[in-house]
């Protein structure tokens, strides 16, 4: 049986996991992590996204984790699905380790495949360079390199890691060719290859960031609609009506996740747009603007206590990271003394109360993002603001 080793086990190291057990490997997640190791050896999903429960019973058997990077030794292929953000910002310092790691115990001939999301050209300098440097392996001949932008969409409840297509580009003939065997024969995805790897890379970013300016421009429009008294969602809704050269986008309070604001960062690193800059700095100023709209419903209410129900990263997601809903938080506490705390019923971990009860009965005030409790308390939903 076939070897997979995958490093880095979170959202997107787990989904390529239960996709590989799936379709006949041996799957080694390693991860610097322990607890998400002892986690996976129990044999439960630490990620609880519905493609990986949905299969997990019928394949843990066949995934195992460990922390100790010897593993890859036996790999016939491996998978890099490490984070490259931090605190907001890039971070290249978990995929420089990872390669270092590679050098000591990487066999010729073994296909390494990058799921990382990363700049125009960063493959070739902080994975392939090295490695070639440290253990003499000639390029696409016994080391052999590709780069496979991930495109999951978390919480997606239609799309899933198979059925996503998929884009690859290959550090020379014979990674392409390595590449897509592995994707499109042994995977059985969807997958495009392109002659050159950045375009791979760079395709990946141009998707991120064109939504980041489509919702800029969006919140923008906004803005100047909120002065003008005309509801830019029924905007969007008519132009929606025109079937060719129109795509509706729409407003938000920030525009989140592990991925849209950190891939446009990506891009700016090799490519100078000011569009994008200016994209970034309007969604930068996003949660300022709602936080000014809440505080007048606030006052309009003589509220005290304040609830923010609900905090993923988009509406009803069980991911927090980059939540717009935490940042507006952030804002209120810093622009006015009113007691603020938060409820999730899917992100427990981060919860100011135990229950749902407990929360309600707390609160004077109540703010929604996604679904709405049950509570005759008054309300107001954040996408609608
Ligand atoms: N999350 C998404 O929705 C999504 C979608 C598309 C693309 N991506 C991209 O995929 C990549 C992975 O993202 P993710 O969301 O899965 O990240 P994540 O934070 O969920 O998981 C990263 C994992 O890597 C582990 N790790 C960190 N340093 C390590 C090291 N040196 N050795 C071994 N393990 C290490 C961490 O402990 C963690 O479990 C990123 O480049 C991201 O931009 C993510």
């Amino acid at each position: 049986m076939k070897e997979l080793s995958i490093i880095g086990g979170g959202f997107v190291g787990m989904n390529v996991a239960v996709l590989g057990a799936k379709y006949g490997l041996e799957v080694t997640v390693i991860d610097i992590n322990p607890k998400i190791v002892g986690q996976i050896n129990k044999g439960t999903p630490h990620i609880k996204e519905r493609y990986i429960l949905e299969n997990w019973d019928k394949i843990k058997n066949k995934i195992s984790a460990t922390t100790d990077y010897s593993a890859i030794k036996n790999a016939d292929y491996i998978v890099i699905a490490v984070q490259t953000l931090k605190n907001n910002d890039l971070d290249f310092t978990p995929l420089i380790s990872v390669v270092n790691e590679l050098t000591k115990y990487l066999q010729p001939y073994t296909l390494i495949s990058s799921e990382v999301t990363i700049f125009p050209t960063g493959t070739e300098k902080l994975i392939v360079n090295p490695i070639k440097e440290k253990t003499g392996l000639q390029p696409d001949k016994e080391l052999l390199v590709v780069h496979v932008p991930e495109r999951l969409n978390p919480d997606d409840m239609v799309h899933n890691i198979e059925t996503i297509p998929r884009i690859l580009g290959g550090i020379g003939p014979n990674s392409t060719h390595q590449g897509f065997e592995f994707y499109a024969q042994t995977l059985k995805l969807h997958v495009t290859t392109v002659d050159d790897i950045r375009i791979a890379e760079a395709a990946k970013l141009l998707e991120n960031a064109f939504r980041l300016i489509n919702i800029s421009f969006i919140n923008e429009l906004k803005q100047g609609f909120d002065k003008l008294g005309i509801d830019i969602r029924k905007v969007i809704s008519a132009a929606a009506t025109k079937p060719f050269g129109y795509m509706p986008f729409y407003p938000s309070p920030y525009a989140g996740g592990s991925c849209i604001p950190k891939d446009s960062l990506l891009l700016l690193k090799e490519i100078n747009s000011q569009m994008l800059k200016y994209a970034i700095e309007i969604n930068e100023k996003q949660p300022e603007y709602y936080a000014q709209k809440i505080i007048q419903i606030i006052r309009s209410q003589n509220a005290k206590k304040i609830l923010f129900y609900g905090y993923g990263f988009k509406p009803n997601s069980k991911y927090a990271i980059n939540s717009p809903i935490l940042k507006i938080i952030h804002t209120l506490k810093n622009m006015s003394n009113y007691e603020i705390k938060k409820y999730d019923p899917q992100i427990p971990e981060y919860n100011d109360f135990v229950s749902e009860m407990e929360a309600i009965d707390w609160a004077d005030l109540i703010f929604t993002w996604g679904n709405k409790p049950s509570t005759q308390k008054q309300t107001y939903s954040i996408e609608k603001l």
